[in-house]
């Protein structure tokens, strides 16, 4: 298909049916890169209710940077997958650290903070300074698929890629992307699965029963009732003993949580009673 067909299409739905989205209407970079991490697994109508409490809270890289990560955790309740909350938390230290707090604009810059991979520094590079930068997500994946490779299977993103840039509305490409996406969303209503032909999309794995489950659930109780032993962890969960165990050990292991004489808390540890320091 010619690109200036394929302009037209994706163009043409966008007039008639843009999703007016509340990162959509900010150009602070920050905002961006909120929205972009937390948007990375967890699907638009989920993200909606907790991002502009999210930015109340947090409004600056400073705010995000300083608070205490349990606060952080708090209000990433319901956008699962924790770790990103914390790593989003400690983008925001890298950037107050080495780039004086503004976000960095180069896609190679953005790409070395933590939780930021090659396409959400691809979208933070267009959404938030405009660089016309290649980038593929769930959304854009099923545009190519479905108007560029409609008698393809196990189509890989390193095909699609080089037609995202082929095609892109450089002189516009904040516009481009959100009408991408759009026209994206708008084939998943639409069309069972339209990406299930491609290499890279992994369904995601069922949530009940799941280690993911217990994670988030582990998390929740501990938000609610700071200190809490791991014995009344494993009660009040109603989960297998050993399973939340682990779950208690990894959760610790990646920062998510702190021991402390047998308690447990979300984040950094008790807030108010600092671990004692030895000089
Ligand atoms: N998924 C990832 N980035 C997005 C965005 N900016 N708008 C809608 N869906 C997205």
């Amino acid at each position: 298909m010619e690109t200036r067909t394929f302009q037209k299409i994706i163009y043409r739905h966008f007039q008639e049916n843009p999703r007016p989205l509340p990162w959509r209407s900010t150009t602070d970079p920050y905002a961006i890169m909120v929205a972009e991490v937390m948007l990375q697994q967890t699907r638009v109508e989920r993200v909606l209710p907790r991002y502009e409490a999210f930015l109340a809270r947090f409004p600056t890289v400073a705010a995000l940077a300083h608070a205490p990560l349990a606060e952080v955790l708090a209000l990433w309740q319901g956008l699962g997958y924790n770790r990103r909350g914390m790593m989003l938390q400690q983008a925001a230290a890298e950037i107050l650290a080495q780039h004086g707090g503004s976000v960095p604009t180069a896609p190679a810059a953005l790409e070395l903070l933590p939780g930021i991979g090659k396409y959400t520094a691809g979208a933070i590079a267009a959404f938030a300074f405009g660089h016309p930068t290649p980038f593929i997500e769930t959304n854009i994946r099923s545009v190519f698929i479905h108007l560029f490779f409609s008698d393809r299977t196990a189509v890989a993103d390193s095909e699609i890629l080089p037609l995202v840039e082929r095609t892109m509305d450089r002189s516009n490409i904040r516009d481009w992307y959100n009408a991408l996406m759009d026209y994206g969303a708008m084939l998943k209503k639409n069309i069972p699965n339209p990406s299930r032909r491609s290499c890279q999309q992994s369904r995601q794995t069922p949530f009940r029963g799941s280690n993911r489950e217990i994670r988030g659930q582990v998390l929740k109780l501990l938000l609610a009732a700071p200190g809490l032993p791991a014995a009344e962890i494993v009660l009040r969960s109603a989960k297998d003993e050993a399973r939340v165990r682990a779950v208690l050990a990894t959760l610790e292991r990646e920062g998510l949580l702190q021991e402390r004489s047998g308690g447990y808390w979300a984040g950094g540890g008790p807030m108010i009673a600092a671990p004692h320091q030895e000089n």
